[in-house]
């Protein structure tokens, strides 16, 4: 299958970084290399992208695609959480602009077999890094029914997260949960169908904490903020899209606490209608960008 991934709020993203030829961007989310593709032809021809992504897979396809580009692209399969030390070791004191495009490619959701869809049968993995040792089908059999509870409703937002694990314990009893759709089943039976929410599927907010939890998506995103903020140049641009409302508040707090940044979106930018058509993912996709004033 060819690997495919709309990369979501294209324009607005370059309109908001305007690269530069000579300027230094980092794409903490390579994914498939769509936007760094388009940051690096816009900022030719001397514009440089050091670009992270700890899946091997997203790395392979996004080093092909942007090969063309020389020397002008630096990728490294590393969390981006370790941006800090990452530039440090490449020499770069400082940047022009950082984007965080947060979460899934389509080709882990849609193309891939790690257990983040409710497609199919698939082992209920959820690591983006398979380096990483924990997995969600460890998670799920060997967390007690509290934890459980409290990653569906702190990480999912999921209200129905007590009736949720309590079935998962019981179910735990007889047999190990190993596949996505083990998981699906159960919580479809947990909840009352009075209570499937109407526009998702029903697990979607279970599956959603679990892989917050499995990646730590949510410390790795804190750390990347604040060591972010603290690579850009004067003028700095910082633009982060998330897909949920965990992140998004998270960003908008930071970017609206931090004195040293500006914030350039009083609300999120969010995807015209004719994009959300054209790529569903993008439907629930929101920009926030601040520029770095100063230290003062
Ligand atoms: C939405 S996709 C990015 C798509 C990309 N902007 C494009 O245009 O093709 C998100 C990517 O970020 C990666 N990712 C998520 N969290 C990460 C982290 N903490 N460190 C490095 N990569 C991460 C995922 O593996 C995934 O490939």
């Amino acid at each position: 299958m060819e690997a495919t991934h709309v990369s979501v709020l294209l324009n607005e993203v370059i309109a908001y970084l305007a690269p530069k030829d000579g300027g230094i961007y980092v794409d903490c989310n390579l994914g498939l290399g769509g936007h760094s593709a388009a940051i690096l032809e816009a900022s030719s021809p001397g514009g440089k992208v050091i670009g992270f992504d700890w899946d091997a897979e997203a790395l392979e396809i996004a080093q092909k695609k942007l090969f063309i580009y020389g020397s002008r692209v630096q990728l490294m399969r590393r969390n981006f959480a370790t941006i800090q030390s990452s530039l440090q070791e490449l020499g770069v004191g400082s940047v022009d602009g950082i984007l965080l495009d947060l979460g899934l490619s389509s080709l882990q959701l849609d193309g891939g077999d790690r257990g983040f869809s409710f497609k199919g049968s698939q082992a209920l993995d959820m690591r983006m890094d398979d380096r990483q040792e924990e997995t969600a089908a460890h998670l799920v059999n060997t967390a007690s029914e509290e934890e459980l509870a409290d990653i569906f409703f702190y990480y999912g937002e999921e209200r129905q997260a007590r009736p949720i694990s309590a079935a998962i314990i019981e179910y735990r009893r007889s047999q190990a949960i190993a596949t996505n759709d083990q998981l699906v089943k159960i919580v479809e039976q947990a909840v009352p169908k009075r209570f499937h929410p109407k526009k998702i599927h029903p697990a979607t907010k279970v599956f959603q904490g679990l892989r917050i939890a499995v990646n730590d998506e949510l410390q790795n995103l804190s750390k990347v903020l604040v060591d972010g903020t603290g690579l850009l140049k004067i003028n700095g641009v910082f633009c982060v899209i998330s897909f949920h409302s965990l992140e998004d508040r998270m960003v908008k707090r930071f970017f609206a606490d931090e004195p040293k940044l500006k914030v350039l979106t009083k609300k999120p930018v969010v995807p015209t209608d004719e994009e959300c058509r054209l790529n569903h993912r993008a439907r629930s996709a929101k920009l926030r960008v601040a520029v770095f004033a100063g230290n003062n």
